[in-house]
């Protein structure tokens, strides 16, 4: 006999005044599943129709691109201007079908790109990626400039005022994973001396005015929030004081709800992988971390006493028990759940019906802790791939290693495809 969940069923309102239906989020997933202007597939149209009748309350997109020439893959959508705008309107409309809310995530990548689709990579400043085993895959950044950081700020905000033409419900700036926003917060990564480096109130200027310039190019009914780091898990890199500092500054900014996650490609705790290489405390830090079921909650819990928004932490969630008791305890508002949604599209369903309680995922281990969360992205993303062809996901395709092959593989014929876009202006 199947138990019906009662927390996850509950609705929420959103500062802005609209209503989730339940409490599950479809966090990003990268679906690099764009068409050849780098607009909506159809493909990923298709995949949104399904996870549009998967049962969650919201769904966030994969990374959509600010900037054609700084992608976080090479097939990510890019929204720059309303150049696709009906592709991108039959995408949101596909998400919503089954009522659930759709989001966008929003992100420029900086340093943390691969160098197979930029060679010239700009950052807060000039510090390359290092990955034990990935020597070669980052090229070493450049430092922008402020006018070119001014130009980033308008750049969300007018890829945030494209989306909300297209019927999206919000959008989320990606601040989190060591991506440009999560960068600049960083001391590891920014070692600016002007207005945008040093002190956290400077390290964390482009987020608030990136907030800021998004939510002046929108309607006030148009969802706004936030992907953050609650820690990088990098020796000299962001910490919980300084995410607790951000989200005291994000108080003043009435988002939506901010989405708590951690890590880089470097060190990458938001898939549980264990690190390389980092200081023992640290190291220790993030092991427990990732032992309990959801890796970032403990953080959440200390969070709510000082955070005024809705709360969505992601990252780890596997048993309807452990969502169930994270929201009687009121440590969050929202669970995010990426993978998931790949190995089953109908999760949410479900979950909220007790078809399923406990979701037992592919296990992926290899001998580097960065190549194994590459190997699961890989992974999910396949399945991905899989629901957009109106395929099942099956466990059974090639295994791990493999298809983090034959996905690198795939990934270095787009990035020739971007590049040739790319020139074609
Ligand atoms: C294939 C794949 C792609 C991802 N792409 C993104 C992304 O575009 N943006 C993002 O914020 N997180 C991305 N993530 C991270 C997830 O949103 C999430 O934080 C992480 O997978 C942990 O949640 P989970 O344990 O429920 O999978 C991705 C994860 C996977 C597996």
């Amino acid at each position: 006999m199947t138990q019906s969940s009662t927390l996850l069923a509950e609705p929420l309102t959103l500062q802005n005044g609209s209503v989730l239906k339940n409490r599950i989020g479809k966090a990003a997933m990268e679906e690099s599943l764009c068409d050849e202007n780098h607009g909506p597939s159809v493909q990923l149209i298709s995949l949104y129709q399904k996870w549009g009748q998967s049962g969650a309350g919201m769904l966030l997109t994969g990374n959509v691109m600010i900037d054609r020439t700084a992608l976080t893959g090479p097939s990510n959508v890019v929204v720059e201007n309303d150049s696709n705008m009906a592709g991108l309107k039959t995408w949101a409309a596909a998400g919503k079908a089954g009522g659930a809310q759709m989001w966008a995530q929003i992100n420029h990548p900086g340093r943390q790109v691969f160098a197979m689709v930029t060679q010239e990579p700009v950052a807060p400043s000039a510090v390359a990626v290092e990955i034990k085993g990935a020597k070669d895959m980052f090229a070493t950044p450049r430092a922008l400039t402020e006018d070119e950081i001014s130009d980033i700020i308008k750049r969300f905000a007018a890829t945030a005022s494209v989306m909300e033409t297209a019927g999206f419900d919000g959008i989320q700036l990606h601040g989190a994973h060591g991506y440009l926003i999560s960068q600049f917060l960083s001391p590891h990564s920014n070692r600016r001396t002007d207005q945008w480096g040093g002190s956290i109130e400077n390290r964390a200027r482009l987020l608030i005015q990136a907030v800021r310039a998004v939510r002046a190019s929108v309607g006030k009914d148009f969802g706004v929030a936030v992907k953050l780091n609650s820690a990088d898990f990098q020796k000299g890199g962001f910490t919980e004081d300084d995410a607790e500092q951000v989200i005291k500054m994000l108080n003043a900014e009435k988002l939506d709800y901010l989405e708590i996650s951690g890590g880089t490609y470097e060190a990458p705790a938001m898939t549980g992988a264990a690190g390389d290489e980092i200081p023992t405390d640290l190291e220790k830090k993030r092991a427990s971390t990732i032992a309990r079921e959801a890796y970032f909650l403990d953080f959440a819990k200390k969070a709510r006493a000082y955070a005024k928004m809705p709360l969505m932490v992601t990252g780890g969630f596997r048993s309807l028990s452990g969502m169930e008791a994270a929201l009687k305890d009121g440590a969050l508002d929202i669970v995010g759940m990426a993978k998931p949604f790949s190995e089953n599209p109908n999760i949410a369903n479900d979950l909220l019906s007790g078809a399923v309680t406990r979701i037992d995922l592919k296990k992926i281990k290899l001998p580097i802790a960065a190549l194994t969360s590459m190997a699961e992205m890989a992974w999910a993303k396949t399945q991905m791939h899989r629901i957009a062809a109106q395929k099942r996901p099956n466990p059974y395709i090639l295994g791990p290693f493999f298809n983090l092959v034959s996905t690198q593989i795939a990934q270095r014929k787009a990035a020739k495809k971007y590049r040739a876009w790319l020139e074609t202006g």
